[in-house]
């Protein structure tokens, strides 16, 4: 594994990058109207997400996603982190709906008319809003993967639901992209284990479903994605702190699932998990024969009911279409265009991708090269225990390595 991480400062409109040259983005832009970030003791100039109406919000946005299109591959993917907005007389003067109707030429794609308003206490709509301007844009809308925070914040509120959840859009460029979702499939549901399950299936979604459910990698992710915050410590030596850094978990599953180990030097593909399955018998005893199979990109599925065998299977390595896998891999490129603490970046440099970090924020960025080289932080985005302290004469060393 080479992975490595870079820290650039630069503007997530105009970024400092070739066309073509990102495998995968994984990214959250500022929320509309919720912080003012810093760059040092001052507000961030040029910060997205402090624009007058939340119409001219959603244009920074789609100027970004536009950027963001000219550096991605044609087979890589964009994952973007959004939350939503009450209208409120604090928003910038949403107060009413007649305030929402003089904005809401700005809020919509063009082309779209809509007569959608938010009035006060209504939600903005945002995320909505810019995945729609992203169909406009060309983009693919793959999947809306809900954020349930576990511990979201408590709310005054006494007549809707607490939110406890944010979006994250899965967009591409066209239909076939790369993707590894073998790399992230999850324990197979009681549900689909129980005896019945396959016959409670439509016929003619039996064999779909029966690939996925029974598929001895574990059923496909779903879209609904439990995963908890978690607290950053900042050193002080620092003098900066960052509130909106997101949990490791969550790029960590992006990158696993949707961008390459390895690039492979001869042929320029991203190189596929290649799964073993092995069937062994089900009960201790009957032990009958044992059969191994490679399977790219496919499903080791032994659904035949009845069967005395369990199919066991597990990622062993990696392939790309060229007939001999001597070549060498290159690392894929996961880009962050809002990387505030280093997040992605970190956690792309651990799997063994080159993560690329870019802020406007001096500061931020100071921040996510400290987090991205800390022994202790790679160790955490390793899921690993922290280090001990090194030698005051040895840290140089360290760093070097790290
Ligand atoms: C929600 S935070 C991202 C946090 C990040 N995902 C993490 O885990 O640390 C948004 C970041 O966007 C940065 N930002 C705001 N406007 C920007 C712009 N125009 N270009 C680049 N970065 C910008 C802010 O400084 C802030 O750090």
């Amino acid at each position: 594994m080479n992975g490595r991480a870079m820290v650039l400062r630069g503007d997530a409109r105009n970024l400092p990058l070739p066309d073509e040259s990102v495998d995968l983005i994984v990214t959250s832009p500022p929320y509309w109207a919720l912080r003012d970030y810093r760059d040092g003791d001052a507000s961030l100039d040029g910060q997205i997400g402090n624009e007058s109406s939340p119409g001219e919000y959603l244009e920074s946005l789609w100027e970004c996603t536009r950027e963001w299109m000219r550096v991605l591959k044609p087979e890589g993917s964009i994952f973007v982190v959004l939350g939503d907005k009450y209208s409120d007389r604090a928003d910038g003067g949403l107060a009413s709906a007649q305030s929402w109707r003089e904005d809401r030429a700005h809020c919509l794609p063009p082309g779209r008319s809509s007569t959608a308003m938010a009035p006060r206490k209504s939600r903005l709509m945002l995320p909505e809003r810019y995945r729609i301007g992203c169909l406009d844009l060309g983009l693919l809308v793959r999947a809306v993967i809900i954020w349930s925070k576990p511990s979201a914040m408590p709310e005054s509120v006494t007549d809707r639901v607490r939110v406890a959840h944010e979006d994250i859009v899965h967009l591409t460029k066209r239909p076939q992209y790369y993707a590894a979702v073998d790399e992230i499939r999850e324990p197979a549901s009681d549900y689909s284990r129980a005896p019945g399950a396959r016959r409670a299936t439509p016929p003619g979604q039996r064999r779909r479903a029966m690939a996925d459910t029974v598929n001895p990698l574990g059923a496909l992710p779903g879209s609904v994605w439990e995963i908890a915050f978690q607290p950053l410590l900042v050193p002080e030596h620092l003098q900066t702190d960052h509130f909106a850094a997101f949990p490791l978990e969550i790029p960590r599953r992006i990158i696993r699932g949707w961008s390459p180990s390895g690039i492979c030097t001869e042929c320029g593909e991203g190189r596929r998990p290649v799964a073993v399955r092995d069937r062994i018998a089900d009960r201790p005893g009957r032990v009958q024969g044992r059969a191994v199979d490679a399977l790219l990109g496919g499903h080791g599925a032994d659904g035949r009911a009845g069967s005395r065998f369990a199919t066991v299977a597990e990622v062993v390595g990696y392939a790309c279409a060229c007939p001999d896998l001597t070549a060498p891999t290159r690392p894929a490129v996961v880009l962050d265009p809002f990387g505030g603490t280093g997040t992605t970046a970190l956690v792309a440099s651990v799997l063994g991708r080159r993560g690329v970090s870019i802020d406007r924020s001096a500061g931020y960025c100071r921040l996510a090269q400290w987090r991205t080289t800390d022994p202790g932080e790679r160790a955490r985005a390793l899921g690993l225990p922290k280090p001990p302290p090194v030698d005051p004469g040895q840290e140089r060393l360290f760093e070097e390595i790290a």
